[in-house]
C-alpha cells in the first residue's frame, strides 16, 4: 500500500509517499481503507522528531481517519466489513490501510460525507474529555477557549455554544475572530489587538469565566489564574508558548483555582473508548441534526502531504486540514 514516510526527521524533514506493508488487525482491531486523513498538530512535532509514537504504535503519522471498515480482527463483533467510520489512532493515519482498536472507532455521523468525518474523532475526543471529564463544565457555564481558529477551537466553540455555553475565545487575526463569531463565540479576542483578561473581565461584570481550555501556556499561564472566576477550572492541552512559567499562586488558593492538564495518545483503549461513548452519546446527535459541523479549512491529496503540512506551519488555516488517500 501507499504511505506517508517522513524523510530526514527534523526541523527540514520531508513526507514523501512511499511503499508500505498493508498493517493486518490484530484480535479487537478493525481493518480501514482510508478515505481522509485529518492533519493535527502533534503530526508536524513528529515529523520534527520532537515527539515519537507510543510503544506499539505505528510509526506513520497520523492520529485519526475516515474510511470503510475492510477487515475484521478475532472477536470483533460490533462492526461490519463495508462500513463506513471514522477513527482516533495512536499513529497510522498517512496511509491507505491502517489499522484501529474497537473502542476508538465511531459510525459515520448520518448526514455527514465520508472525507469530512475525517475532521471529528481528534477534535471531539479532545474537547469532550477536556471540558467535560476534566474541568466538570456545568450548564450554564461560562468557557474562554484559547486558539478558536484551531481545529480543536472550532469544534469546542460550537459544541459549547450547541450546550449553551457563552464561549468567549481568542485567534490572531480579524477574519479568524469574524470565523470563530460565525461558529457562535459569544466574542472572539484577537490577542494582537487587545488583552483577553480585560475584555473578558469587562463581558462578564468582572466575574471571569469558570472553565478555561489553553494550548497556549507560556505568559497565559497567569493571565488564565487572572480571568477565571472563582472555582475555576483551567485546563491545558498544551503549552506552544512555553512549558515553563513564574507564577504567582496566590489568587488559585483564593479563588479556590483547579490548574489541570491531559494528554489523549497514550491513554489505554479502555480509557479512550469510554470518552468514544460519551462523544456518540453526547456530541453525535449534534452532528446529525445539523447544529454542528466540521469545520474544513482545506483538501490535500496524500501525496500533497508536505504543503498541507507548511499550511498548518504558517498556521493560515481555519478549522481542519484533511489529506484524502
Ligand atoms: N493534549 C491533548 O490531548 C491534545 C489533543 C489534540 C490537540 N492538542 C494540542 O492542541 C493544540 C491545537 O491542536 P490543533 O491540531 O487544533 O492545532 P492547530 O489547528 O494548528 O492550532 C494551533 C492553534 O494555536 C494557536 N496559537 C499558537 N501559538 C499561539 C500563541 N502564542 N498565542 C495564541 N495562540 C496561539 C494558533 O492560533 P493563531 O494562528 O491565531 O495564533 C492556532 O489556532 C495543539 O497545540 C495540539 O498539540 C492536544
Amino acid at each position: 500500500m501507499k504511505a506517508i514516510r517522513v524523510e530526514n526527521p527534523g526541523p527540514d524533514y520531508r513526507l514523501v509517499l512511499d511503499e508500505a506493508s498493508k498493517p493486518a488487525p490484530k484480535p479487537g482491531e478493525v481493518l480501514i481503507k482510508v478515505a481522509a486523513a485529518g492533519l493535527n498538530h502533534a503530526d508536524l512535532a513528529q515529523a520534527q522528531g520532537r515527539y515519537p509514537p507510543p510503544p506499539g504504535a505505528s510509526e506513520v503519522l497520523g492520529l485519526e481517519v475516515s474510511g470503510e471498515i475492510a477487515a475484521l480482527g478475532e472477536g470483533v463483533a460490533d462492526f461490519k466489513v463495508g462500513e463506513q467510520v471514522c477513527v482516533l489512532l495512536a499513529g497510522g493515519g498517512y496511509a491507505e490501510y491502517c489499522t484501529a482498536p474497537v473502542e476508538c472507532v465511531l459510525p459515520v455521523p448520518k448526514g455527514i460525507d465520508l472525507v469530512g468525518a475525517a475532521a471529528l474523532p481528534e477534535v471531539y475526543f479532545t474537547v469532550w474529555t477536556n471540558l467535560f471529564d476534566a474541568a466538570r463544565l456545568a450548564p450554564g457555564e461560562r468557557v474562554l477557549i484559547h486558539g478558536g481558529s484551531s481545529g480543536i477551537g472550532t469544534a469546542a466553540i460550537q459544541l459549547c455554544a450547541a450546550r449553551g455555553h457563552d464561549a468567549f475565545t481568542t485567534a490572531g487575526t480579524a477574519e479568524k475572530c469574524a470565523a470563530c463569531e460565525r461558529l457562535g463565540a459569544k466574542r472572539a479576542i484577537n490577542y494582537q489587538e487587545e488583552d483577553f483578561v480585560e475584555v473578558v473581565k469587562q463581558l462578564t461584570g468582572g466575574r471571569g469565566v469558570d472553565v478555561i481550555l489553553d494550548m497556549v501556556g507560556g505568559d497565559y499561564i497567569q493571565r488564565n489564574i487572572a480571568v477565571a472566576a472563582l472555582w475555576g477550572r483551567i485546563v491545558n492541552i498544551a503549552y506552544q508558548s512555553g512549558m515553563t512559567a513564574t507564577v504567582n499562586f496566590g489568587p488559585v488558593l483564593m479563588k479556590r483555582l483547579s490548574l489541570l492538564a491531559t494528554t489523549l495518545r497514550a491513554r489505554t483503549n479502555v480509557e479512550k473508548g469510554a470518552v468514544r461513548d460519551a462523544v456518540q452519546r453526547e456530541v453525535w446527535p449534534l452532528l446529525e441534526s445539523g447544529k454542528i459541523k466540521p469545520v474544513i479549512d482545506r483538501t490535500f491529496s496524500l501525496a500533497d502531504a508536505q504543503a498541507a503540512h507548511a499550511r498548518m506551519h504558517k498556521s493560515e488555516h481555519i478549522g481542519k486540514i484533511l489529506l484524502t488517500a
